[in-house]
């Protein structure tokens, strides 16, 4: 029985000011109107067994994430069940415990289709056919990760290497996997053509996962167990005895699990993805650009300006003789930042943190 999980986490710092911690990267809404959360919603649907869909996050999110799915027109909620976190452990306890759940309250053969609520994927028949190649490896025991061809050299992503050919299925074997790589290992990987982005999206059975997790860190089995032990309810919306959860380790399912697994497969995509992790990405979706290469949301003159991104959703922006710009304005704070140093929005944000 497929269950698709989405995790709904970090507050996406490099998306500020837009992406809060009270607002954070998965309720952002498009061009269309949809948030991420939405649309991550909807793809779920599209290829769960009977509706059920488990959801990972933050307890401060739980209603805005309610509302987010109770806009869905095929969604029932008593199938929506909630996982609440009381803070972040990252993606292992996240993923440990909603294998769990899905075990004890769903299904003993549950495969699980992890999913981040801060992905965009345009080709969902591409997406329902890669994602029933990864259930058939899934049904076999394979840990089972979607690796995306990449485009370039990124440094911001995992690297899969690509290993053997499994017999009778679509996918590889992996041979290895690199967790963030030097630009110039990533440039290598990228000319070598035998790479694929780690997607951060997995489909494993939930007993063969648990039995991964069990021999590949211990330590972590344990804490995720005695913390799923400690449910002060398992009615939705499940919440965890704080200091149990709190005792997990915070590490990813990369780290704990996944590169140390016997049997790892990963199905390479059809399918478009997005990992919107920077404004750049964002203003990439804009399909629209002007003659000079900008890209607007709401109202903006530019005059004798290039290459800029401008988003506003109420007042008017007037650039004038600039170019390579993203500027977005909010009702309490606006960035303006060179394109392609992006990445390092975040740092406003360690820098509020630090002055608060
Ligand atoms: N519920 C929950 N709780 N979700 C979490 C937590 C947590 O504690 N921590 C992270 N997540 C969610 C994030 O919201 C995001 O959707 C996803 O899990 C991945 O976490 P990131 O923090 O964004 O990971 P990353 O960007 O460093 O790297 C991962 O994703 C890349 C692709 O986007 C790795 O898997 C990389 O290898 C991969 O390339
Ligand atoms: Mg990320």
């Amino acid at each position: 029985m497929l269950i698709p999980v989405i995790l709904s986490g970090g507050a996406g710092t490099r998306l500020w000011p837009v992406s809060r911690s009270a607002y954070p990267k998965p309720f952002m809404r498009l061009a269309d109107g949809e948030s991420l959360l939405y649309k991550t919603l909807d793809r779920a649907l599209a290829v769960a067994d009977g509706g059920h869909v488990l959801t990972v996050t933050g307890r401060d999110y739980y209603f805005l994430t309610r509302d987010e799915y109770a806009a869905h027109p095929q969604a029932d909620l008593d199938r929506l069940p909630f996982l609440l976190e009381p803070a972040g452990r990252n993606t292992a306890p996240a993923i440990l415990l909603a294998a769990h759940y899905a075990l004890q309250h769903i299904s003993p053969d549950a495969v699980l289709l992890v999913l981040p609520a801060d992905h965009l994927i345009r080709q969902l028949d591409r997406f329902a056919a890669d994602v029933a190649r990864a259930r058939a490896l899934a049904e076999d025991g394979w840990l089972t990760t979607f690796g995306i061809p990449p485009t370039h050299a990124e440094t911001g992503f995992g690297y899969i290497h690509l290993g053997a050919a499994i017999a009778g299925r679509e996918g590889r074997e992996i041979s290895a996997f690199v967790e963030k790589p030097k630009k110039e290992t990533a440039e290598a990987y990228l000319a070598g053509g035998d790479h694929v982005w780690n997607s951060g999206m997995f489909c494993f059975r939930a007993d063969a996962l648990l039995q991964a997790a069990a021999e590949a860190c211990p330590a972590v089995h344990q804490a995720v167990l005695a913390c799923h032990a400690a449910a002060t309810s398992h009615e939705s919306p499940v919440e965890y005895a704080r200091e149990a959860f709190l005792a997990q380790p915070d590490i990813s399912i990369d780290y704990a699990v996944m590169e140390n697994a016997a049997r790892r497969a990963v199905v390479p995509a059809g399918f478009d993805w997005s990992d919107i992790g920077s404004w750049k990405a964002v203003s990439e979706l804009e399909a629209e650009s002007d003659e000079q290469g900008n890209r607007v949301r709401g109202q903006a003159i530019l005059i004798e300006s290039s290459n800029c991104y401008i988003q506003s959703d109420k007042r008017m922006v007037a650039a004038v003789g600039v170019k390579d710009l993203v500027i977005v304005d909010t009702d309490d704070a606006v960035l303006v930042a060179d394109r392609e140093r992006a990445q390092q929005v975040k740092l406003v944000v360690d820098r509020l943190r630090a002055d608060k």
